[in-house]
C-alpha cells in the first residue's frame, strides 16, 4: 500500500473538507491543498454528522510550497478545473493520478487534453455536504463515491491506493463503466439542482408541491429518453434514482443553491447545458429541460450572478464509451 500521505485533496470546499475529515476519521493522514499563500501545517476542521461534531487535525499545504503529489482528488467546481489543474501541474510527476470529482460533464475530456500522460480518473459523488462555517462541514446525506478510468485501462481493477478508502464511511466504489455512472449522475443533477435553485428549497422539500412533483416527473422521463438514445440497453429510471438522492440528501441544500447563495458561478452549463447539447447532437427535443434551463439562466442573470467559464466548445459526446 502507498504511504498515507499520498492522498492530496485540492480544494477546501464542502466536498474537499468532507473527504479530508472522513479520511482522518479512518486513521489516514490526508493533505488538503489550498490556494491561499502562507497557509501550511496542521489545521483543525470539524465534521458534523447527525448533530455530532468531531474535530480533526488535517495537514494543509499551499500550492506555493514545494511537494510531490501522487494521488490528487480535485474537489473544485467544473468551471474552476482548468485553473486548478494548471496550479497542481508543477506538483505532479509521471506516476501521479488525478481524480476528478466535479458535477457535470465535458470537463473530463478537457482535463485529459490538458494533462496528457497523467492518469485521469473520473468520479461521481452523491454525498450531500455543506459548510456551516469556514472549517466546519455538515455531512447532510450519506451517498457514495464512484471512481473509474474512462478508458477502463485496468479492466475493472483499481489502482493500489484505492484500498485506502475501504475503511472510510464514504462508500467509495470502483466502476468499470464510469461513463454510465457519470451520465446517470448528470441526469439526476440536471433535474434536482435547477429545480431546487428555482424553488430555493432543501432537497427534501422539493417534492412537497404537487406542481413541482409533476414537472420533476416530466424532466426525469425526458432524461430517460436521452439515456436510452445513448445506450439502447439503458433500463434504469432516472426518477427512481433522483427520488433516492432526494431521500438520502433531504437535509442538504443542493450545490447549485449553495453557489447561488454564496454569489458564486453555478455548474448549470456543465450539467444542464451539457445534457441539452447532447440531446441536440442526438436530434432529440427535451422541452421541459429547455424551459428549466431557460428559467434557471434567467434567475441567475436577474440576480447578477457571475458567469462561470463555459465548457470548451466541441467536447464530444461520451456515447462511444458509454455503450459497453
Ligand atoms: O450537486 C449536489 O448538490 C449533489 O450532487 C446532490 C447529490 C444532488 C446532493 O445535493
Amino acid at each position: 500500500m502507498m504511504e498515507q500521505s499520498d492522498i492530496h485533496i485540492l480544494g477546501a470546499g464542502s466536498i474537499g473538507q468532507l473527504i479530508a475529515c472522513h479520511l482522518a476519521k479512518a486513521g489516514l493522514d490526508p493533505v488538503l491543498v489550498v490556494r491561499q499563500p502562507g497557509i501550511c501545517g496542521r489545521q483543525d476542521f470539524c465534521l458534523v454528522e447527525e448533530e455530532i461534531t468531531r474535530n480533526f487535525s488535517i495537514r494543509v499545504k499551499s500550492l506555493e510550497q514545494s511537494f510531490r503529489a501522487r494521488v490528487v482528488l480535485v474537489c473544485v467546481k467544473a468551471w474552476q478545473l482548468r485553473q486548478a489543474l494548471d496550479d497542481i501541474r508543477p506538483h505532479l510527476d509521471e506516476h501521479s493520478e488525478v481524480v476528478l470529482l466535479q458535477n457535470g460533464m465535458g470537463h473530463q475530456q478537457s482535463a485529459s487534453e490538458q494533462l496528457p500522460g497523467t492518469g485521469i480518473i473520473s468520479g461521481s459523488v452523491t454525498h450531500g455536504a455543506w459548510l456551516s462555517a469556514e472549517r466546519q462541514v455538515v455531512h447532510a446525506g450519506h451517498g457514495t463515491i464512484m471512481l473509474g478510468y474512462r478508458d477502463n485501462r485496468l479492466n475493472g481493477n483499481f489502482p493500489p491506493w484505492f484500498g485506502q478508502f475501504e475503511n472510510t464511511a464514504l462508500s467509495v466504489h470502483w466502476s468499470g463503466n464510469i461513463d454510465r455512472v457519470l451520465w446517470r449522475k448528470l441526469a439526476i443533477n440536471a433535474v434536482v439542482n435547477p429545480l431546487t435553485l428555482l424553488h430555493q428549497c432543501k432537497n427534501g422539500e422539493l417534492l412537497d408541491q404537487p406542481e413541482v412533483e409533476k414537472q420533476f416527473g416530466h424532466l426525469c422521463r425526458e432524461a430517460d429518453r436521452l439515456l436510452a438514445r445513448l445506450d439502447y440497453r439503458w433500463r434504469e429510471s432516472i426518477e427512481t434514482g433522483a427520488r433516492e438522492v432526494l431521500r438520502i440528501t433531504a437535509g442538504n441544500w443542493s450545490s447549485m443553491v449553495q453557489d447561488y447563495r454564496a454569489g458564486k458561478p453555478t455548474e448549470l452549463d456543465y450539467i444542464n447545458g451539457y445534457l441539452l447539447a447532447e440531446a441536440g447532437r442526438q436530434g432529440l427535443e427535451l422541452p421541459n429541460h429547455e424551459q428549466l434551463h431557460r428559467r434557471a439562466r434567467q434567475m441567475l442573470a436577474d440576480s447578477g450572478a457571475r458567469e462561470a467559464a463555459k465548457p470548451a466548445a466541441g467536447q464530444g459526446a461520451f456515447s462511444s464509451h458509454f455503450r459497453k
